[in-house]
C-alpha cells in the first residue's frame, strides 16, 4: 500500500467484482432463496394513528384457503426478549416498538395481524378479511404546531464554546428558520427475509441487514437463544441508506409466525409499508443566528433543533453538531431536541444528522455571503479551520481547501455573478451555488480471515454486508496490491454470520475498517509465507510454488484490526464540497440542473469506479431531498398521504443532469494504514444547500423549506 504519495494502482480501472451477478439476477437477494416448504407472510397494519385494539376478528381469514394461521397479540407466543416497565408509576421503558405484545396501537399502520398461508396472494387475500375494531384515541402527528414542547433527552443535546448568541452583537446578522420534511429511504429491494426455525433454540434467517452480527446478536437477545444459534444470511442487498441498520417488527414477526405454523417464513414488505415500518429521515425544524465582522470574520453561530420522533423510541440525530467543526467561530451555542409524535420512529438515514445541519447551516452562510458582498467560497477561506474548533486536536488530514479548488474549475465558478437573478439565458434565470459537506471519519474493529489455496486462490471472509458502495471490489483491490497477485484470483466472501466479525455498513465506516483488516490480514499472510521460504524471504513470492515445496493445501490467517491511540490525537472526518448550476424558469418556476459537480476529500480512492457511482448515487439522493422529497401527513388522520412512488417523488434520469465526481485523493494515514476514510455520506452531506443557493443566485428567492417545488418560485398573481 501506498501510503506517502498518490501512485496509480494497477487496480485502478477496476470494474464491480460481483457486477456480472447482479446484472444478470445471478446475485439472490434475501426473500430470493427457495427454501422446501416455505410459506408466505403478511402483515396487517392499523388503520387508527393511537388507541387500543377493541377487537380484532380472524375467523374468516383463517377458513380463507391456504391460510395456516393468523397472528395476532392474543395468540402470539411471547417473545421473551420484550421488556417491560417493571416500576410502577415509572413510565414504560422506551424502545422499538413491540409486535404483537398488547393492545396497544402506537402509530398508523402498525402490524396488528399476520396472515401466514401456502402462496403469497392467498395471504395478501387472507390479510384482507382480518376485520379489526379500534378505540381511536386523540393523536398528535404535527411538529410546527407543537414546537414548545420538544424536550431534551440526551447527554450532548446542549453544546457551547464562548459567549451565548455572541452572533446578535455581530455587525452582519443572518438569522432564519429551516425546515426540511421526513425523507424515506425506499431503496430499490423491499425489506424482506426468511426466517426458518431449526430447533426449538435454533434459527436461521435469509434477511436484508446492514450488518449480519448485529441481527445476530438482536435476535439473540430478542429469543433468548444463544448467539451461535443464530444463522444470519445477507449475500446480496439491493440498497438499504440505513433502514436496515436495525431489527425492525416485521423481522420480529416472521420469526414469531415460523414459530407458530413450524416451517420457515418468507415476509416481503409491500411499497407502502416501507413508508412506515423501517423509519425514515426525522421532519426536522432548525433555527439558525450566524454574525460576522464587515469583512467576513464569523463572530459567532447560534444553532437550534428540533427533531421528529415517535412517542416510545427516543431517537435523535445531530443536525446542529456541524455548527460546531465545520468553521473557525470562536463563539457557538446549540441545542438538539427531540418531539415524540403519533408516528413510526425515525432512524438513520444516508448522512444522518449532518445533512440536515448542512442545508440549514449552509444555507444560512450564503445568505450572509450576498448580505456581506463576498463570493461564498472566499466566505468559507476566510473561516477555514487549520484545527478542529471543537477540541482543538488537530486534523488527521484535511485538503479542503484543494477540493473548493477543484470544485470552483470543474463547474465554472468564474462564470457566476454575485448578484442574485442577474444572468437569464435563452429566457431561464441563471445561477450558481456551493455548498460544504463533512462527516466523521471512524475506523472500527474488523477481523478478516484470509486464506491462500493451493491453487493460488485468495479467499477472504468476514461478515460484513454490501448495500451496494462496492466493498468487495475496494477489498480485492486492497488485497489485490498488498499480496501482489491479481483481482481475479481473489475472492471476498461476505453476508454470513459464520465469519469473523466486521461492523454494521453504516456510518461511512467499512473502507477504512474492513480495509484495513483485509490489508493487515494479507501483511500478515505475506509475512507467514516468508517464512516458510526463509533466508528473509522473497520480493515476489510464488504462493502456489511455497505451499507445494512445503506440501500444504493452504495457509491461512485470522487478523484483528482496530483503532489505537490516533483517535485521541486527532480530530477525523472527511470533506465534500458541491457546485451546481441551475435553470430556472420565471414564469413556471420549474428548475433545471445545469451541471453538478461532487469534490470528495476523503483520503485515498481505493476503488475509483464505486467511488465514482457513490458519489454520484449521494449527488441525485441529495437533488432529491432539494427539489422532490417529502413524506407528507395529514395530520386529521395522523398518517402519510403519498406512500407510493407515484406522490411520493424522486429523482429520475430526466431530472439529473451531468454530475462530475472529483477526488483529492491524498491519504490520510493518521487514521488507518490504507490511507482511506468514509464517501457514502459526505456525497449527500451540503447537496441539499447547493441546490438551493444556486435557486437563490438565479431568482433572488431563498427558499428554506425543503423541497424547492415550483410553486415556491414562482410570483401568484390574483386570478379573480
Ligand atoms: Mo447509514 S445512515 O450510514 O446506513
Amino acid at each position: 500500500m501506498t501510503n506517502d504519495k498518490k501512485q496509480p494502482s494497477v487496480n485502478d480501472g477496476l470494474s464491480r467484482v460481483d457486477g456480472r451477478l447482479k446484472v444478470t439476477g445471478a446475485a439472490k437477494y434475501s426473500a430470493e432463496f427457495a427454501i422446501k416448504d416455505l410459506v408466505y407472510g403478511v402483515l396487517v397494519g392499523s388503520t387508527i394513528t393511537k388507541g387500543k385494539i377493541k377487537s380484532i376478528d380472524t375467523k374468516k381469514a383463517e377458513r380463507a384457503s391456504g391460510v395456516l394461521a393468523v397472528v395476532t397479540h392474543l395468540n402470539s407466543p411471547k417473545v421473551p426478549g420484550y421488556q417491560v416497565a417493571t416500576d410502577p408509576g415509572k413510565p414504560a421503558v422506551k424502545g422499538p416498538v413491540k409486535v404483537f405484545y398488547d393492545d396497544q396501537i402506537l402509530y398508523n399502520g402498525q402490524p396488528v395481524a399476520l396472515v401466514i398461508a401456502d402462496t403469497f396472494e392467498r395471504a395478501l387475500f387472507a390479510a384482507s378479511l382480518v376485520n379489526a375494531q379500534y378505540i381511536a384515541g386523540k393523536h398528535i402527528t404535527n411538529l410546527k404546531d407543537n414546537l414548545g414542547k420538544a424536550v431534551s433527552t440526551h447527554d450532548d443535546t446542549e453544546y457551547k464554546r464562548g459567549t451565548v448568541d455572541a452572533f446578535k452583537s455581530a455587525p452582519i446578522i443572518v438569522e432564519q428558520e429551516y425546515m426540511l420534511p421526513s425523507e424515506v429511504h425506499n431503496p430499490m429491494e423491499l425489506h424482506a427475509l426468511i426466517a426458518k426455525w431449526d430447533a426449538a433454540d435454533k434459527i436461521t434467517v435469509w434477511d436484508k441487514t446492514q450488518g449480519v452480527k448485529d441481527t445476530q446478536s438482536n435476535i439473540a437477545k430478542l429469543f433468548h437463544i444463544p448467539v451461535e444459534n443464530v444463522q444470519v444470511n445477507s449475500k446480496f442487498v439491493g440498497g438499504a441508506f440505513g433502514s436496515a441498520l436495525q431489527v425492525w417488527p416485521h423481522e420480529v414477526a416472521a420469526i414469531i409466525g415460523a414459530k407458530v405454523v413450524k416451517r420457515p417464513v418468507k415476509l416481503v414488505l409491500g411499497r407502502a409499508d416501507m413508508f412506515t415500518s423501517v423509519g425514515y429521515r426525522p421532519l426536522t425544524w432548525q433555527k439558525i443566528g450566524i454574525g460576522a465582522t464587515a469583512d467576513g470574520k464569523l463572530v459567532g453561530i447560534t444553532h437550534h433543533a428540533v427533531g421528529q420522533t415517535s412517542t416510545y423510541e427516543d431517537f435523535a440525530e445531530g443536525p446542529t453538531n456541524i455548527s460546531r467543526s465545520l468553521y473557525a467561530s470562536p463563539n457557538v451555542n446549540s441545542s438538539n431536541k427531540i418531539l415524540g409524535l403519533d408516528v413510526g420512529s425515525p432512524t438513520w438515514m444516508r448522512g444522518p444528522g449532518d445533512a440536515t445541519g448542512a442545508f440549514a447551516l449552509e444555507s444560512a452562510l450564503d445568505e450572509l455571503s450576498y448580505k456581506l458582498k463576498i463570493d461564498p467560497i472566499e466566505l468559507r477561506l476566510k473561516n477555514y479551520a487549520e484545527t478542529d474548533p471543537e477540541s482543538g486536536k488537530p486534523f488527521s488530514g484535511k485538503n479542503l481547501k484543494d477540493a473548493y479548488k477543484l470544485g470552483a474549475e470543474g463547474i465554472g465558478w468564474k462564470e457566476r455573478r454575485q448578484e442574485a437573478g442577474s444572468v437569464t439565458k435563452d429566457g431561464w434565470l441563471l445561477g450558481y451555488g456551493m455548498s460544504g459537506g463533512v462527516f466523521g471519519a471512524d475506523r472500527e474493529p474488523a477481523t478478516v480471515k484470509a486464506t491462500m489455496l493451493a491453487d493460488g486462490t485468495l479467499v477472504l471472509q468476514t461478515a460484513v454486508s454490501d448495500i451496494g458502495p462496492g466493498t468487495a471490489t475496494a477489498m480485492v483491490a486492497i488485497a489485490s496490491e498488498t499480496m501482489g497477485i491479481p483481482a481475479s484470483q481473489i475472492r471476498f466472501d461476505l453476508g454470513d454470520s459464520l465469519y469473523p466479525n466486521a461492523p454494521q455498513q453504516g456510518g461511512s465506516t467499512i473502507t477504512s475498517s474492513v480495509g484495513s483488516a483485509v490489508y493487515m490480514a494479507c501483511k500478515d499472510l505475506k509475512e507467514k509465507f516468508q517464512q516458510l521460504i526463509g533466508n528473509g524471504g522473497e520480493d515476489k513470492p510464488n504462493y502456489t510454488k511455497v505451499l507445494k515445496q512445503h506440501h500444504l493445501t493452504q495457509l491461512q490467517v485470522i487478523t484483528d484490526s482496530k483503532a489505537g491511540s490516533e483517535v485521541d490525537k486527532y480530530a477525523m472526518y472527511s470533506w465534500s464540497v458541491h457546485f451546481v448550476s441551475v435553470l430556472v424558469n420565471p414564469a413556471t418556476g420549474v428548475i433545471k440542473l445545469g451541471k453538478v459537480v461532487c469534490v470528495a476529500d476523503s483520503g485515498r480512492i481505493i476503488s475509483p469506479k464505486t467511488a465514482r457511482s457513490q458519489v454520484i448515487g449521494g449527488a441525485v439522493m441529495g437533488i432529491g431531498m432539494a427539489l422532490m422529497e417529502e413524506a407528507i401527513f395529514d395530520d386529521r388522520y395522523g398518517r402519510l398521504i403519498n406512500n407510493n412512488l407515484a406522490d411520493y417523488h424522486m429523482p429520475v434520469n430526466a431530472d439529473i443532469p451531468q454530475i462530475e465526481a472529483i477526488f483529492v485523493n491524498k491519504p490520510d494515514t493518521n487514521i488507518n494504514p490504507i490511507g482511506a476514510k468514509g464517501m457514502g455520506e459526505i456525497a449527500l452531506i451540503g447537496m441539499a444547500a447547493a441546490v438551493a443557493n444556486a435557486v437563490y443566485n438565479a431568482t433572488g428567492k431563498r427558499i428554506r423549506n425543503l423541497p424547492i417545488t415550483p410553486d415556491k418560485l414562482v410570483d401568484w398573481v390574483a386570478l379573480t
